[in-house]
């Protein structure tokens, strides 16, 4: 079904994370209080998580262009969905036609080109979102609710009912690319916080390296990234600090050169 779709022909094109798949619980501290942001999409849990601790001002950025496609989406859904629909649509949906309805309102909340990128895929799963949620165009959906909702603060009720506020006023600018190459444009910038997950695992260490030193941190600022194994990140330099979080899963977390 998907493949017939011209957006994947696009060259940077893979799965989308529904959720993420990182414990932001242990990492929600770094995130308070930083107006401006520096961040990969993914699924678009941690700007989500960002704007509710105090971000307003997000560069967002992935090298999958339907990672760009699903944050719009999810972010109308939040805006316009109660947050007891948001989690069942999002996090536990069932072969049913509601779907449809909270679809249409999304819609109805999102730009002509987000809007035909979703029109397209869900007429194809003849507007089931059941069929859409479980088909290749996610990573695997096998997460634990509970989980899921336990470490992203903003599916917490009050926190949710805040976040829809709080996106009102967000300016948020959304770059498709390789931040090896974006880094020469975030470069001009400096940043409260940087949040980069564990791109570092996909690219040489070398390149990663460089387009780190391209990045520029605020004076307080905190530059993030995450290790899902911690034998394989290769080194904190002066200004990194090794956070460990589970047997495996550690963060680095660096601060300003001084
Ligand atoms: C690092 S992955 C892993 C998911 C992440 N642990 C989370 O919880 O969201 C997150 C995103 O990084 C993007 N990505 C990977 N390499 C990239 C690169 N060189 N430049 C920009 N985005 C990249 C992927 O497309 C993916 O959407």
């Amino acid at each position: 079904m998907i493949k017939s779709s011209n957006y994947m022909t696009h060259p940077h094109q893979d799965r989308i994370y529904l959720f993420t798949n990182e414990l932001f619980s242990a990492y929600e501290k770094y995130f308070e209080n930083k107006p401006k942001v520096l961040s990969v999409i993914g699924s678009g849990d941690q700007i989500f998580n960002a704007i509710l601790k105090g971000s307003n001002q997000i560069e967002a950025f992935d090298i999958n262009v339907l990672a760009k496609y699903y944050f719009y989406f999810k972010k109308a859904a939040i805006e316009v969905l109660s947050k007891d629909e948001f989690i069942n649509m999002f996090l536990e949906p069932e072969m049913s036609s509601i779907y449809y309805r909270y679809i249409e309102r999304i819609m109805n909340n999102l730009d002509d080109s987000t809007k035909s990128f979703w029109d397209y895929l869900i007429q194809k799963c003849n507007k089931n979102w059941y069929l859409l949620y479980f088909s290749p165009l996610f990573h695997s959906n096998a997460f634990y609710v509970e989980d899921i909702i336990y470490t992203n603060p903003y599916l917490h009720s009050s926190e949710y009912l805040k976040l829809k506020g709080l996106l009102k006023d967000a300016q948020i600018e959304v770059k498709d690319g390789d931040i090896l190459k974006l880094a020469d444009e975030y470069h001009q910038k400096n940043f409260d916080l940087i949040y980069l997950s564990n791109i570092w695992s996909y690219v040489s260490w070398n390149e990663y390296s460089k387009m780190q030193k391209k990045l520029n941190l605020t004076d307080n600022g905190y530059l993030i990234a995450y290790s899902f194994r911690e034998k394989n990140y290769p080194f904190p330099d002066i200004n990194s600090e090794k956070k460990k979080i589970s047997r495996d899963e550690s963060l680095i977390v660096y601060t300003k050169k001084k």
